[in-house]
């Protein structure tokens, strides 16, 4: 299924693969990051590579298309419609995940979609020389309307629109970006406080992202979406995970301890150490001294502003960047980020394969 015009795919930016800079260690692909921290230019159109790539009228129609899909994506209404009946979206996740693959697999199927699943591993070609790109453009051949990517190369989803005709949607790219997830984040708070996804949305709400932003991609996608909706941003961790450098590359402020941060907070944002991209050189004090000095615990919840609430991406690491009784206790959001990611996802793919973002739920043909 393709249902808008296609016309925009011969305008593709074609870019030579090659090493690009490297940000404390970030492994990429051939991008060079610009001044702005995008990671190349791209054809125009219904991929989804960074925040970037939407302005903030195409943010809020993509967040009032998800918001209308919520009674599909929690399961509390219709079980499928059948807006995407015919497209077929290939999965391609080389790093581990449990919420976005079967996010983006449940979001896919609801709406009718077929869903491929794809590891160029020693099950594949692979393992008789075949490249991991033309394993890809064989796949692309086949016809897939949207492939969803995860990769542990910064800039991988963005290089990847130039190769392929599928539309790219990036479910996470080393330490560049994870948009959905930040548009889920954004739904969720849009939610919790009562606000339209309308521009300047989040004004007044004080959001703190707290651990590690520097090795992170969820940090980066949130602190770029929610400024574009208005909100107050501080950032907090210690110096190897969230730097003084980061702090001024985003213009954003930077506590200098946790309790700082939380002052007033709307929303506690708490990310984990990104163990698997942490340089072999870096020293980081125990688990147990980590949550003593940078863990949200139920005393610390008392500095967020009445109403406040407290997001994690997921997965969390209990006892460290985050306490039990914070993870589950009233103000936690947590769960309700994973049901909204589902419809932030159904919007994105939706948008990838070409239908009208307005008619993903008028004309869904819901069924139970
Ligand atoms: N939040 C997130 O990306 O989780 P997974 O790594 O499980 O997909």
């Amino acid at each position: 299924m393709r249902a808008a015009s296609d016309s925009e795919a011969s305008a593709t930016g074609h870019r030579d693969p090659g090493a690009h800079g490297d940000h404390d260690g970030r492994q990429g692909v051939g991008c060079g990051s610009g001044a702005t921290g995008s990671l190349g230019a791209r054809r125009p159109g219904r991929d989804l590579c960074e925040i970037a790539d939407l302005d903030v009228d195409e943010t809020c129609a993509l967040l009032s298309a998800a918001r209308a899909l919520i009674p599909l994506a929690s399961g509390d209404g219709p079980r499928c419609s059948g807006c995407l009946v015919g497209a077929q979206v290939l999965s391609l996740f080389a790093e581990p995940s449990t919420r976005t693959r079967l996010s983006f697999e449940v979001a896919a199927r609801r709406l009718g979609a077929q869903v491929v699943d794809f590891q160029h591993d020693a099950a594949s070609s692979a393992a008789k020389g075949e490249t991991e790109l033309d394993a890809l453009r064989n796949l692309d051949a086949m016809g897939f309307d949207a492939i969803v990517v995860r990769d542990r190369r910064d800039g991988y989803p963005g290089w990847l629109c130039s190769q392929l005709r599928a539309r790219v949607i990036n479910a996470g790219d080393g330490a560049h970006e994870h948009p959905t997830q930040a548009y889920l984040d954004a739904l969720t708070i849009l939610e919790a406080f009562d606000r339209e996804p309308v521009p300047g949305a989040m004004q007044g709400l004080r959001v703190a992202i707290c651990g590690d932003l520097r090795h992170g991609r969820v940090g980066r996608s949130n602190l770029r979406l929610l400024r574009t909706l208005g909100a107050e941003l501080v950032i907090a961790g210690p110096g190897e995970l969230a730097p003084a450098s980061l702090a001024a590359e985003f213009e954003v402020e930077l506590a200098p301890d946790l309790d700082t941060a939380l002052a007033g907070a709307h929303v506690a944002m708490m990310l984990r150490i990104q163990r698997e991209r942490l340089p072999a050189t870096l020293q980081l004090p125990d688990d147990a001294s980590y949550h003593s000095a940078w863990g949200l615990s139920e005393r610390r919840l008392e500095r967020l502003a009445r109403g406040g609430v407290v997001l994690h991406p997921g997965p969390m690491n209990r006892g460290v960047e985050i306490a039990d009784a914070v993870a589950d206790g009233p103000r936690s959001r947590v769960l309700r980020q994973v049901t909204l990611g589902v419809a932030v996802r159904m919007a994105v793919l939706a948008r990838a394969c070409g239908v009208p973002l307005a008619q993903t739920c008028d004309d869904t043909g819901a069924t139970r």
